[in-house]
C-alpha cells in the first residue's frame, strides 16, 4: 500500500443462502459497505462493490434435509430472496454473484490447484466419523452426542450450544449420526491443510500484519489474540458432497472447505462483473482490480468473519503470489433485538422481506435507524420504541420538517421560484442567527466528510442530521412567517439561505438515504448534484423553478410499533413453550454400576476467585479451593452468575476429570450444576458449611 490508491474494490460478506436476511445482517455489513461505496463514488473514485450468495457449506445441506428438498433448490430460493431484499434497501452492488456459478467453480479450482502445485498444502491423514448406512463421512454438525463438559445430550460435533465449549467430534460421548441415528465409526481420510502456523512465521505475513495497526481495535484485538496463541493448520478440503470438487487426483468425494471457496467468490464475481455485468463506468479487466497494488481492497464483514478475512484469506492470496492483500477489514460487532441475541432458529429477528410488507415505503427510515445505532465498536441494540423515536423526532421533526417548511413558504411567497436577494442582513438578530447557522452547517459537513473517510458512519450520520438541525433552528430563530409582514427583503434572504441548506442536505443524504436524496433532488428540481457543491455557497440560483413539495417522512404511529411488539411477544411465548416439552423428553440414561459411580472423585470446593473470560460470553474462570490445593476451573455459567455472587460459595467439583484446555486456559475440573436445557443453571453444593476438600459420595 505504498503506492497511491487508484481504485477501490469493496466487498460485503457473501451471505449464506440458507435463510432470508435480517436487520442484523444489514446493520453489520451491507449498509455500512453501501454507504462507504456511495461516498467514494461521490468523491469521484473508481469503485467496484462486490457481493453474492455463499451457496456451499454444511448449513445449506442441513436446511435442505430439513425442508426435504435438494441443496440446489435451497440456494436457488434464498439467492432470489436475498438479492431482492438488498435491492429494495438500495444496497447498490456493482455485481451480486453466486458461488454455484461455473465461473466460480473454475476460479476456486484453479486457485486451489495453484496452491497445490506450489506445494503449499500439507497432506494429512486423520480419522473421521463415517456413517456406514449413509455411506458418507460426517461433517461436524452432522454428529450429535453428549457434551463432555456439561452433559448436554444434544451437543454438536463442533460445539456444545449449551455451555459454549468448542468441541471436535471425537470429544462427544455416545456420538450419533444425524443422518441415520446410527453410531458412526472412525475411518481414515486424507485432507489438504493450509500450514497456517508456518505461514505465520514468514517475513511476508509479518509485513502484512503491520497493517492491523491502522484497523479498528476490535479487529486488531481478535487477530492479535489468535496470533499470540499461534495458528493451527486448517483443512482446506472436506469429505462432503456439496461444494466445489477438489480438483486433484485421489480426492473423490471431497470438496473445498467452504471458507476456502467463499472468499474466492469475491474474485469470481469481479470476473463476472467485467465479463457480463454493467461495468461501463469503470475500467477492466478484472485482474487490475485484484492484482495491481494501486487497488485498495476493503472487506466489510461481521465480527464472526474476522479470522477468515484478516488472516486465512490473506494467507491464501499471499501463497498464491499474484494477488493484493486487504487494505482494511472494517468489521462490525453484533446487533441485538429487544434485549436478546438475534437468532434465525428461534425466529428472533426483524426480517427484511417482512419489514417491507409492513413498511413498504420506509426503506430509508430503517437505513437511518440502523446507521445511527450501528454496532461499530461494540454490540448494540435495536428496539421498536427507539426506531419510532428516532424516525419521529429526527427524520420527521428535524429533517423532513425543515425541508417542508422551506419549500412550502417558497411556494406561498414566490410561487416556487428562488427569490432574488441583494446585500446582507441588517437586523442584528438575523445576522447572529445566520452566522450561527452557517458555522454549524459548514462544521458538520466537514466533519461528516472526515468521518465518512475513516468509516465512522454513526458519527457521520449525526453530523448530517445536525445540518438539518441547524437549518431548523435558523427558521425558528428568524421566524420568516412572522417577519413577512414587516420585512419582505429579509425573508427573501432567509429563504434563499435555507434553500441552499436544503440543496446541501440533498447532496449529503446521498450515501445514507438514497431514496430520500432522489425525492429531495426532484423537489428542488435539480439534477447532477455533486459532492463538491457542499463547499459552494450557492447551489440554487435566483429564478430557478422549484419542484413540488412532498412530505419526506411520515410519523410512525404507536399502532404500527405495537403490532411489531406483539409479533415478537408471540414468538417469545412460542419459544418458551417449547422448553418444558423438550425438557420432559430428556430420557433417563441406562443403568450404571456402583463401580462406575465410584470412579468419580467428587469434592466440596470453595470459590475464592471468579472472573469473566475475555471474548467468551458464557465462560467464567474460577479459582476453587479444594482444601489440599487450589484449582483453576472454567465453567459455562457466565450467563447465570455474576463473578461476585460466587465468591465464598461452596460447590461440588468433579476433581478427577482430566484437565482440558479451553481458550488457551487449562481447566482442572468441573462444577456440578442443576438445570434444564433452557433455563438458568444452579450450582449444586452442600447445604451446610463444610470443610473444602470433603468427599461427596
Ligand atoms: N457466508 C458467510 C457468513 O454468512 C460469509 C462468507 S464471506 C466470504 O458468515 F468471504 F467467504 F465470502
Ligand atoms: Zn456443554
Amino acid at each position: 500500500m505504498s503506492k497511491e490508491v487508484k481504485r477501490y474494490l469493496v466487498t460485503a460478506a457473501l451471505p449464506y443462502a440458507n435463510g432470508p436476511v435480517h436487520i442484523g445482517h444489514l446493520a453489520g455489513c451491507y449498509l455500512p459497505a453501501d454507504i462507504y461505496v456511495r461516498f467514494l463514488k461521490e468523491k469521484g473514485k473508481d469503485v467496484v462493490f462486490i457481493c453474492g450468495s455463499d451457496e456451499h457449506g454444511v448449513p445449506i445441506t442441513i436446511k435442505a434435509k430439513k425442508e426435504g428438498i435438494t441443496p440446489q433448490q435451497v440456494v436457488d430460493k434464498y439467492d432470489g430472496i436475498m438479492k431482492n431484499a438488498f435491492k429494495e434497501f438500495g444496497i447498490d452492488f456493482s455485481y451480486y454473484g453466486r458461488t454455484s456459478s461455473k465461473t466460480h467453480h473454475d476460479t476456486a479450482q484453479e486457485f486451489f490447484k495453484t496452491l497445490y502445485d506450489k506445494g503449499v498444502f500439507k497432506e494429512e491423514i486423520t480419522q473421521q466419523y463415517f456413517d456406514v448406512d449413509a455411506n458418507q463421512f460426517l461433517a461436524d454438525r452432522y454428529i450429535t452426542g453428549t457434551c463432555p463438559r456439561c452433559g448436554n445430550p444434544n451437543a454438536y460435533g463442533d460445539q456444545c450450544e449449551k455451555c459454549g465449549t468448542a468441541l471436535s467430534p471425537t470429544d462427544l460421548i455416545n456420538p450419533k449420526s444425524a443422518l441415520s441415528g446410527n453410531v458412526p465409526v472412525l475411518k481414515d481420510t486424507k485432507n489438504w491443510f493450509l500450514p497456517m502456523g508456518e505461514i505465520q512465521q514468514t517475513e511476508q505475513f509479518q509485513q502484512y500484519i503491520k497493517r492491523f495497526e491502522n484497523w479498528k481495535s476490535n479487529i486488531k484485538g481478535q487477530c492479535n489474540s489468535w496470533l499470540n496463541e499461534g495458528l493451527q493448520n486448517r483443512a482446506m478440503t472436506r469429505d462432503l458432497d456439496w461444494g466445489v470438487p477438489v480438483p486433484i487426483e485421489g480426492a473423490d468425494g471431497k470438496v473445498l472447505y467452504v471458507w476456502f471457496d467463499a472468499p474466492i467468490g469475491y474474485i469470481s464475481a469481479t470476473k463476472e462483473f467485467f465479463e457480463k455485468g454493467n461495468s461501463d463506468s469503470v475500467e477492466g479487466p478484472w485482474i487490475k482490480w485484484w492484482q495491481d497494488d494501486e487497488t485498495a481492497l476493503v472487506h466489510f464483514i461481521g465480527k464472526d468473519n474476522i479470522v477468515f478475512h484478516a488472516i486465512i484469506f490473506p494467507m491464501m492470496l499471499m501463497t498464491h503470489g499474484e494477488y493484493i492483500l486487504p487494505s482494511n477489514v472494517p468489521a462490525n460487532e453484533f446487533l441485538n433485538l429487544e434485549g436478546d441475541k438475534i437468532s434465525t432458529s428461534r425466529n428472533w429477528a426483524v426480517w427484511l422481506h417482512e419489514y417491507l410488507i409492513d413498511f413498504p415505503e420506509r426503506q430509508d427510515e430503517l437505513r437511518y435507524v440502523l446507521t445511527s445505532i450501528a454496532p461499530e465498536t461494540k454490540d448494540s441494540e435495536f428496539t421498536w420504541k427507539d426506531y419510532q423515536t428516532r424516525v419521529n423526532s429526527e427524520l420527521v421533526s428535524i429533517f423532513g420538517n425543515f425541508v417542508n417548511r422551506v419549500l412550502v413558504l417558497c411556494d406561498k411567497y414566490y410561487g416556487g421560484i428562488v427569490p432574488s436577494v441583494s446585500g446582507n442582513y441588517t437586523d442584528e438578530k438575523l445576522v447572529a442567527a445566520s452566522s450561527l447557522c452557517s458555522d454549524q452547517v459548514q462544521k458538520n459537513l466537514q466533519e461528516m466528510n472526515e468521518n465518512l473517510e475513516v468509516i465512522k458512519l454513526r458519527d457521520a450520520l449525526s453530523n448530517f442530521i445536525n445540518v438539518a438541525r441547524a437549518g431548523n433552528k435558523f427558521l425558528a430563530d428568524t421566524e420568516p412567517w412572522k417577519l413577512i409582514k414587516t420585512d419582505e427583503e429579509s425573508v427573501k434572504k432567509i429563504l434563499f439561505d435555507a434553500l441552499q441548506i436544503c440543496a446541501k442536505l440533498a447532496i449529503a443524504s446521498k450515501p445514507f438515504l438514497p431514496h430520500t436524496a432522489g425525492k429531495l433532488t426532484s423537489m428542488l428540481n435539480l439534477n447532477n448534484l455533486n459532492w463538491n457543491q457542499l463547499n459552494e455557497e450557492t447551489i440554487l440560483n435566483f429564478g430557478h423553478q422549484l419542484g413540488k413539495a412532498e412530505i419526506l417522512y411520515k410519523q410512525v404511529e404507536d399502532e404500527e410499533i405495537n403490532k411489531q411488539l406483539i409479533r415478537l411477544d408471540e414468538i417469545k411465548k412460542a419459544n418458551s413453550q417449547q422448553a418444558p416439552i423438550t425438557q420432559s423428553l430428556q430420557e433417563l440414561k441406562p443403568h450404571i454400576h456402583y463401580e462406575d459411580f465410584e470412579k468419580l472423585d467428587l469434592r466440596v470446593g470453595k470459590v475464592v476467585e471468579a472472573e469473566k473470560v475475555p471474548k467468551a460470553d458464557k465462560l467464567l474462570k474460577l479459582t476453587v479451593d479444594l482444601g489440599f490445593e487450589k484449582r483453576t476451573i472454567l465453567s459455562g455459567i457466565a450467563e447465570y452468575y455474576q463473578p461476585e455472587e460466587l465468591l465464598g460459595k461452596l460447590v461440588t467439583v468433579v476433581a478427577n476429570l482430566a484437565p482440558r484446555k479451553i481458550r488457551g486456559i487449562e481447566s482442572q475440573g468441573m462444577l456440578l450444576m442443576a438445570g434444564n436445557d433452557f433455563g438458568k443453571l444452579f450450582s449444586v453444593g452442600p447445604d451446610q458449611d463444610i470443610e473444602p476438600g470433603s468427599v461427596v459420595k
